[in-house]
């Protein structure tokens, strides 16, 4: 049999690779701070909740294609609480994580030969979803003292065969939160240009207490040129039950229902279940679980303020630290020596795009705050 070359061509997956360099460390030596897994189990109201219900036969058939319809409508009351503005369960499709969002809403909007513009850094699922279906990855400039995007670069690579932009915030890898104006600006030219402007937002509710991501769903037009992309999997711990969601315009969700029912047809049940038994009961556990991960960036900042240490902390928030290494050798090197001779497994900035070899990505929010100094210990003890 004969493998798509394009899918042979991808490189493989970052996690899986990283975790491969440490086969043979037991778990109990390392510092994962690799995969972005929030580190307590989901609340266990939840967990009694979800066990009952299948217990009694529940969550054992399909749901509508676009979820359930109580999810879509606390969704939707959610993201209108949150941010204000206009979005009605009609607007909202459920999806088995955000993942399955954004490959979906490719699907939808591209095909093969279509340019899509992801600025740098990248999370790399994107780019790999779009090598995958033959679609030509933009790369935009960032500023790396600000991690924010170049939006001059953006507006100079927008071509005739341009499908979207898309924006992550709070950034994956670099943890950076793109400010509204910023957001607003590259949505005015998603609207003048005709492409859709993408934001996955996977890590929303990690950002300040009453911190607005931006207004977007105030827009008249919203609908016509902004698709919003959530997971549930980090705010309520619910990473293996695969649920996210796109919310989108008519034009676009019909063209979506399409190919979520050709690819899951539905998102799990149960995890959709759990995701709105979160929505409808767990707002003050979510509040206390977001205030640890803040309080976590917090405590990361000053455990990497300590003088011995020559790894530079470039930015942090939501789950992710990106990091400049002190050696002379490629991330990926560096990544691999710090996971296979001290037991820390990060991601390389390589994974996230060209010219980020001097970076490394931690995913922090895995870690227990007590661990940090454990963290910057060992990190000395590689500069060596
Ligand atoms: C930016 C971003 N989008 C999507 C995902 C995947 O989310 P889900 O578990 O909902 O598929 C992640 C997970 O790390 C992520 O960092």
């Amino acid at each position: 049999m004969r493998i798509n070359p394009a899918v042979r061509d991808c490189p493989t997956a970052p996690i899986a690779e990283a975790w491969s360099w440490v086969a043979d460390v037991p778990a109990a030596e390392l510092i994962d701070v690799c995969q972005a897994e929030p580190a307590e189990l989901p609340a266990q109201a939840l967990r009694d909740h979800v066990a009952q219900t299948l217990a009694a036969g529940g969550a054992a058939k399909y749901t509508g294609i676009a979820g359930l319809g109580p999810l879509r409508e606390a969704l939707a009351e959610d993201i209108r609480s949150h941010y204000g503005g206009s979005v009605e369960a009609s607007d909202v499709m459920i999806t088995a994580g955000c993942n399955q969002a954004f490959c979906a809403t490719i699907d939808a909007l591209c095909a093969p030969g279509d340019e899509v513009i992801l600025p740098l850094p990248f999370y790399f699922n994107h780019q790999m979803w779009l090598a995958i279906r033959g679609i030509h990855a933009k790369y935009a400039r960032y500023d790396p003292q600000s991690a924010q995007p170049d939006v001059e670069d953006i507006r100079r690579l927008i071509s005739a065969r341009t499908r979207a932009l898309v924006l992550v915030t709070p950034n994956n890898p670099t943890g950076a939160v793109y400010p509204p104006e910023c957001i607003a600006e590259l949505y005015r030219l998603a609207e003048a240009s005709g492409i859709a402007l993408i934001i996955d937002e996977t890590y929303r509710d990690f950002m300040a207490v009453g911190q607005v991501p931006h207004a977007l769903f105030g827009q008249s037009g919203w609908r016509d040129h902004f698709v919003h992309l959530y997971s549930f999997s980090k705010t309520y711990s619910l990473t293996g039950y695969r649920v996210g969601a796109v919310v989108a315009g008519d034009a676009l969700r019909e063209a979506l229902i399409k190919v979520q029912d050709c690819a899951v047809i539905c998102a799990p049940h149960a995890g959709q279940l759990a995701a709105l038994y979160g929505l409808q009961h767990l707002q003050a556990w979510k509040r206390d679980n977001v205030a640890s991960v803040v309080a976590r960036a917090t405590a990361l900042r000053r455990a990497f303020s300590n003088p011995s240490l020559k790894f530079e902390l470039l930015s942090a928030g939501a789950f992710f630290a990106y990091v400049q290494h002190p050696f002379e050798a490629s991330a990926r090197d560096a990544a691999q020596r710090l996971a296979r001779a001290f037991g820390v497994i990060s991601l390389p900035g390589s994974y996230f795009g060209p010219d980020q070899e001097r970076y490394l990505r931690f995913a922090f929010a895995n870690l227990a705050e007590n661990r940090f100094g454990e963290l910057v210990e060992r990190l000395i003890s590689s500069q060596s």
